[in-house]
């Protein structure tokens, strides 16, 4: 059998006991059974895509009738001289056709579109329709672990170390253009670097001082060359936070206009809003362009003409002509999935598991669904800096989670198996007490404490804490006199969360500490999540990779996490941030792993988040979509909407759905 990390999390035999000096109470972590029966072929890294030029290049039928009006330059102008190659070898249903549309549904809305100073736009994958990356995480599933040697090249498809490992030069490909026909060189990564992510007037997705510390330069040698230069070592896993949000460059042609360092009568506030969602349509790398936006509706992408790869016969990518994401709620993206009438859905609100897995296990059924390992973790995470408090209260709240008694007594109060089955009845969820979650290849229940359900225990550590109900009232005062009241950010838009949180909520008040939930709405939840004003806030956090939106979860860089921002940071937290460092900054798999093995048991000895349940999720898509491959992990090293390759993705002719926009691109 072949099974890979995908499914090692569940295969565990009886975890060990764990005793650890100092620890109330550290039993062993609960074992847990399999969902996913996933079996596939691993392959090599080399094996999906290549850089290369081939003899001739054809493109979507609609694309060359735009060419003979003139209002498209020919294909041989819009490629570049060596555009990635998908393979048709691990290509499970081989070379595709062009045509149809590919409909997403999904809860979040646009923020807007200027994505290089932190806007998101809505999730659920258009992100990642429209964005580009240096380097690339999703497809690495697939790849057998002696090829896992750092992320999968993209924007930068090449690059080398000095002998020290201080220095990384990159090279990018060449001639890959933007969907308006701008050459994407060096500039565009400069300008992503120094003015957005060193720039502390931008809140770009990467944190400053999170990638290679502090100190990391970046130098331009020529239009497609760069060099990144750190004060110590690195290695390829540094090289993990250029994906996703995090390494993606903006239209730098676009955006000088309106940054402050261009335009003395711009704002850094102007800046950021330059690209608001409701104007189409954005200039892009990725393989679709959004041209129509109704607000609550509808967000509509067409095939961007410019895009820089093909298959090996030579068809320009993508195969789909239009993208679709309907702006619902995220538990109707399963709704419209098991229906038939969306084509995807990460089903990952497990109150939909029970009856979508009923409906998708009949033969007529539009969807194929398959579960993976439990990669979907919740948390709390107590805000732990006290300078920023807003108040003396704030102050008082934040000194006592610096206590890990205090910590500690919060996880022993809950009852993750009630609150599991609040959220969903049956075997999904499993109790979670943070760090890394069992689906992750650096998961180990020997290293991973678990504060088991005891309110007599919490009660103890209160206690000693002399965190005592003073009033009589029910809940416990700080030193001060005032009740522990916690004030917990949550996302709006996402039931699951508040059905834990309102669990966890009643859990707490039986130790004597009150929560008050703090819904936001989901658009905004992100900037006032980055804003670190907040005293806790509790959410869905996927810790599988530690450089994976690294700045939520670790003290990598001086002002992460977001929960610790001025970087007071407490000693086993020290601990966390160099076992990071040693992470990253290592080749070595047994270095990595101990490292990662310190960092599960810090993180979860000291309660550093208070974990509640994590859950596994399913992928469905719709079975007229070809190409998506068998056992394709809704989240592993990058989401599924990245993992899938949706670029390759196709459906048969006779089963396209009808384009709304037929024979239309983008406009400038
Ligand atoms: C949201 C969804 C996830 C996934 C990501 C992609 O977070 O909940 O399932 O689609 O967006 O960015």
């Amino acid at each position: 059998m072949n099974y890979s990390h995908l499914t090692r999390g569940l295969l565990m035999s009886s975890a060990a006991a764990i005793s650890m000096a100092g620890q109330v109470v550290a039993e062993g972590f609960p074992q847990e059974t399999s969902l996913s029966g996933l079996e596939y072929e691993l392959i090599g890294r080399e094996d999906i895509y290549t850089y290369g030029a081939l003899e001739s290049y054809s493109e979507a039928p609609f694309l060359t009738e735009l060419v003979a009006t003139g209002a498209l330059p020919p294909l041989a102008d819009r490629l570049p001289a060596e555009p990635i190659i998908f393979k048709t070898g691990v290509m499970v249903d081989g070379v595709g056709e062009y045509g149809g549309v590919f409909r997403h549904v999904i809860g979040g809305r646009p923020e807007g579109w200027n994505w290089a100073a932190g806007q998101h736009q809505g999730w659920g994958g258009i992100n990642m329709a429209i964005q580009e990356c240096l380097v690339r995480q999703g497809p690495r599933w697939q790849i057998r672990g002696e090829d896992q040697s750092g992320p999968l090249p993209n924007l930068a498809r090449s690059w080398t170390w000095n002998a020290d490992a201080t220095e990384v030069t990159m090279n990018l490909i060449e001639g890959a253009k933007w969907s308006d026909g701008d050459m994407f060189d060096t500039e565009d990564v400069r300008f992503w670097w120094e003015d957005n992510v060193q720039d502390a007037n931008v809140t770009s997705r990467m944190a400053a001082g999170s990638f290679g510390g502090a100190d990391t330069t970046m130098e331009v040698i020529d239009d497609f060359t760069f060099k990144f230069t750190f004060s110590s070592p690195q290695s390829e896993t540094v090289l993990e936070s250029l994906a996703y949000i995090q390494g993606c460059p903006g239209p730098s042609h676009v955006l000088k206009k309106s940054h402050p360092t261009y335009n003395s009568n711009s704002t850094y506030e102007a800046y950021t809003g330059a690209l608001p969602a409701d104007e189409l349509s954005p200039v892009v790398l990725g393989a679709w362009v959004p041209v129509v936006h109704r607000p609550d509706e509808l967000v509509v992408l067409r095939r961007n003409p410019f895009y820089f790869k093909v298959d090996e016969s030579g068809q320009q990518l993508p195969y789909f002509n239009e993208m679709h994401f309907r702006l619902s709620t995220w538990g109707d993206r399963t709704t419209q999935t098991v229906a038939g009438t969306g084509d995807f859905s990460n089903m990952e609100d497990p109150a939909n598991f029970v009856e979508a897995l009923r409906q998708s296990q009949s033969d007529d059924s539009p969807v194929r669904a398959a579960f993976g390992p439990r990669v979907l973790g919740w948390r709390m995470d107590l805000n732990y800096d006290v300078n920023t408090a807003e108040d003396e209260y704030g102050q008082a709240l934040r000194a006592i989670f610096r206590e890990t008694d205090f910590r500690l007594g919060l996880s022993h109060a809950l009852d993750r198996d009630a609150i599991g089955q609040a959220v969903a009845r049956g075997p999904f969820a499993h109790p979670y007490t943070g760090g890394f979650q069992t689906g992750s290849p650096y998961f180990d229940a020997a290293n991973t404490a678990y504060q088991e359900f005891d309110q007599d225990i919490a009660n103890a550590l209160f206690d000693g804490l002399g965190l005592i109900d003073t009033d009589g009232n029910g809940v416990r005062n700080l030193p001060g006199g005032e009740d522990i009241v916690l004030d917990v950010l949550s996302n709006a838009n996402r039931g699951e969360d508040r059905k834990q949180l309102d669990a966890m909520a009643s859990q707490l008040a039986e130790v004597g500490i009150r929560v008050q939930p703090r819904p936001i709405d989901e658009t905004n939840f992100d900037t006032v999540e980055a804003s670190g004003a907040f005293d806790a806030k509790f959410g869905r956090i996927n810790f599988i990779l530690p450089t994976f939106e690294t700045c939520r979860s670790l003290p990598a860089g001086d002002a992460c996490p977001i929960f610790n921002q001025s970087g007071d940071r407490m000693p086993f937290e020290q601990g966390i941030a160099d076992a990071y460092e040693a992470f990253v900054s290592s080749d070595n798999p047994a270095d990595k792993a101990e490292a990662a093995q310190t960092m599960q048991t810090l993180l979860t000895e000291n309660a550093y988040s208070i974990g509640t349940v994590q859950f596994p999720a399913a992928l469905l898509i719709n079975k007229r979509i070809r190409n998506a491959h068998p056992g394709t992990p809704v989240f592993m090293y990058e989401w599924a909407e990245d993992a899938v390759i949706r670029e390759r993705l196709w459906t048969a002719a006779d089963q396209q759905e009808a384009e709304l926009f037929p024979g239309t691109v983008a406009e400038y």
